[in-house]
């Protein structure tokens, strides 16, 4: 620890409300380990003490409950662990999540800046931007007096039909675990706890109770584990979040493989492992297995690690060492982020800068938007154009957001009232960012809007334009999943309709995830926004205008239909989304095994509507000189040089994958780097294969083995369109089950 960062950590803790003298509570001492601190303190409490540190309330007043919120507790909120003030121990206030300060429904909303969705911030493949969003949104959380943020989803995107996409960081472990990573770095970099969850193969939301994942140990290390271990060693999070479904007959917050092995043993995790809502199963089961604390009580309704759990450590059940190990880590993780040294100071929300917040989100908004086709350089949009239409999607005031319990209420409320669900995951939120408002602003054309719900009165109003800016949303959120990948509501014909009277149509996606595109040929341009966020308008009326070069890149393969899947129909109760609780339904991971997203399309020769990585500027970019560095204990270094060959100034995304042998697939992307280029210039860069990425892992022994031989690094602008290629020759090598060297 730097001795500033000392400095104000001890600064902050003669200031808090819960600072003692050190002396008589030497765990308060910040100069001490986090771990260190932890047993002293654990030696101090009462066995009262510890039993409440290891079950959490909801934190919402619901009918259901049955009793008051516990005092302390913040309002809608997700959640509330009352503190120990004789110890210096704060309160756990915990909230939703990955793109901002959610609220539990509500009638007054706590308002406050969203990030785009998940996956949008994965389309950036700027790490920067990452921390930077996940730094404000901690910064936000923190003056709302919240310190635990249950952010860090980073389940790997299986299926585009998984009504949670949007919450994640895409399909690839690499990708997801280093951008997801930055954000949870970024939100502990507040002195506040962040999850990272929901641990694990919780894939989809059809059954998800219900649903038991089958995959096999090596091929799930190689998939799905590896972005959260990525995502782990990135972002240190202080807190694991373990799902609601079952894996290999044993549900993911009573599963030993997951917790113990993997999770503890096999990555030295040292924080805490708390359940997901309601999804506590057991006490003495869920206990040994390695849960750390349940949450949101009475969700689940029974009061697991309440009586129960002090039952069974009276009876032996589950040890008295089980309880203080599980104690120690949540204050492990409470230590190590300086939770407790610099603890929260209560509602401070009028001080926060929102129109700097606002900026963070928009910056991340402009880079996560993907250009996917712009024929004839119909974007940037033409200043000569005297008329715009645009068409539907609420496009007049808003963008769309997406919903759950990740649900943010935007600052000046939501901009469409009354869409959507009344109940949970409803209602439909649109930030009031108005796309049409930003594009009038840049543009001398008189805009006119039609909502597209008639459809040849749009077509009417395309006829008679000079450009048309089709809106086309998908809403999704969590507990749902999509039927399929088609927009809903017509949408195609709307858009078919409008190309067909103006071809210079260009239509702009705000959607969960992938979607199909019946008219793809016939329009002019696309461009995926995702759900952009609250300053979200903004960020694509700059990108439609030029005066933001498109740089986002798909971190999800866009399917060209639903045959093309491991599973076509969805496992599980399709049809009856209230889906049957007495009933397990298995799915079978082992299908892809970890040849997940491009890996399966490339593995079976399947061409996609469009390629994971793929993105188009408004510029070129060349790609030359890809040669291998050196080959150290952490990786393989492979070098390129990109230039900017057109005429703008422009971000590019340069992919580096790599080919081996007897592999899930034929190749796996092994880095990235985002090059920020003005127009003419070249820039060398680096990247750093881990070698988890050049190697095979073998569940027996627990190593990762880069096999003697030739492997070919490839330097690509999507995961189809590969521009240079070097054979690398490398002699044998291991690394334990952390990627760590262990020999030749
Ligand atoms: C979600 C979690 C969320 C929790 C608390 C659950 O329904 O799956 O992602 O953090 O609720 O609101």
């Amino acid at each position: 620890m730097s001795l500033l960062r000392t400095l104000l950590l001890t600064t902050a803790l003669v200031a808090a409300p819960f600072a003692v003298q050190a002396d008589d509570r030497p765990w308060l001492d910040p100069k001490l380990d986090p771990a260190a601190r932890a047993d002293l303190v654990v030696k101090a409490m009462t066995q009262d003490e510890k039993m409440q540190m290891v079950r959490g309330y909801f934190g919402t007043k619901a009918s259901w409950m049955g009793f008051d919120l516990p005092k302390g507790a913040l309002p809608d909120s997700a959640g509330f662990i009352p503190g120990i003030d004789r110890l210096g121990i704060p309160p756990q206030w915990q909230t939703d999540a990955g793109v901002g300060v959610a609220t539990q429904r509500s009638p007054t909303p706590r308002e406050r800046t969203a990030l785009p969705s998940g996956l949008a911030t994965a389309a950036t493949w700027n790490r920067d931007v990452a921390f930077a969003g996940g730094a404000m949104i901690g910064h936000e959380a923190r003056y709302s007096g919240f310190n635990v943020m249950l952010a860090g989803g980073v389940n790997l995107l299986r299926d585009p039909r998984n009504g949670r996409n949007f919450e994640y960081g895409g399909e690839d472990p690499l990708l997801a675990g280093v951008i997801v990573g930055e954000q949870i770095r970024g939100i502990q970099s507040n002195h506040i706890v962040s999850t990272l969850k929901h641990y694990a193969f919780n894939d989809q939301s059809t059954s998800q109770s219900e649903l038991d994942s089958h995959i096999e140990d090596a091929a799930a290390r190689t998939s799905d584990l590896l972005a959260f271990q990525f995502a782990n060693e990135t972002g240190k999070p202080a807190s694991v979040m373990c799902s609601y479904n079952i894996i290999h007959g044993d549900y993911g917050c009573e599963n030993p493989w997951l917790l113990n092995e993997v999770l503890k043993q096999d990555w030295g995790y040292p924080g805490y492992v708390m359940t997901d809502w309601g999804a506590t199963h057991s006490t003495v089961k869920a206990a040994n297995s390695g849960l750390d604390q349940q949450s949101g009580f009475p969700f689940g309704k029974t009061d697991w690690f309440g009586q129960p759990l002090r039952d069974a450590i009276v009876k032996g059940e589950v040890p008295q060492s089980r309880l203080d190990d599980m104690v120690r880590r949540v204050m492990w993780g409470l230590f190590a982020t300086g939770a407790v040294d610099d603890p929260v100071k209560g509602d401070q929300a009028s001080s926060l800068d929102y129109a700097a917040d606002g900026r963070a989100s928009q910056t991340d908004a402009e880079e996560a938007i993907v250009l996917l086709k712009n024929d004839g350089g119909l974007l940037p949009l033409a200043k000569t154009a005297k008329t715009i239409a645009i068409i539907g999607g609420h496009a007049d005031v808003g963008v769309l957001s997406g919903g759950g319990s990740s649900q943010v209420y935007p600052r000046g409320g939501m901009a469409v009232p009354n869409e959507g669900p009344d109940n949970f995951p409803g209602p439909m939120v649109y930030y009031p960012s108005s796309p049409m408002k930003g594009i009038q602003a840049r543009s001398s054309a008189t805009v006119t809007y039609a909502d597209g719900k008639n459809v040849k009165a749009a077509a009417a109003l395309a006829a008679k334009s000079d450009v048309v800016i089709v809106f086309a949303t998908q809403w999704a959120a969590e507990g749902m999943d999509q039927d399929g990948l088609t927009l809903p509501h017509d949408q195609d014909k709307l858009i078919a309709a409008v190309a067909a009277a103006n071809p210079k149509t260009v239509v702009v996606l705000e959607t969960g995830g992938a979607v199909t595109m019946p008219w793809l040929n016939d329009v002019g341009a696309v461009v995926e926004a995702w759900f952009p966020g609250t300053s979200g308008g903004e960020a694509i009326a700059r990108v439609l205008t030029g005066e933001v070069n498109p740089s986002g890149h798909l971190p999800t393969t866009f399917p060209a239909s639903l045959d093309q899947l491991p599973r076509p129909v969805l496992d599980g109760n399709v049809g009856n989304k209230s889906s049957d609780r007495n009933r397990i339904y298995t799915v079978n991971y082992d299908i892809e095994g970890a040849a997940v997203g491009y890996k399966w399309f490339d593995k079976k020769g399947l061409k996609p509507l469009f390629p994971f990585g793929y993105g188009l500027s408004y510029t070129t970019f060349e790609m030359t000189e890809i040669h291998p560095v050196d080959i150290k204990r952490d990786g393989l270094i492979v070098g390129f040089t990109v230039k900017n060959t057109g005429t703008v100034a422009g971000k590019d995304v340069a992919q580096v994958y790599v080919a081996g042998t007897a592999w899930e697939a034929p190749k796996r992307l092994g880095g990235f780097a985002k090059l920020d280029l003005a127009p003419g210039e070249s820039q060398s860069a680096e990247v750093t294969i881990d070698p988890r990425l050049l190697a095979t892992y073998d569940s027996g022994s627990k190593t990762w083995t880069v096999a003697a031989g030739t492997y070919t690094v490839m330097l690509g602008a999507d995961s189809d369109d590969i521009r240079q290629k070097v054979e690398v020759t490398l002699e044998k090598m291991t690394f334990d089950v952390r990627g760590k060297w262990t020999g030749r």
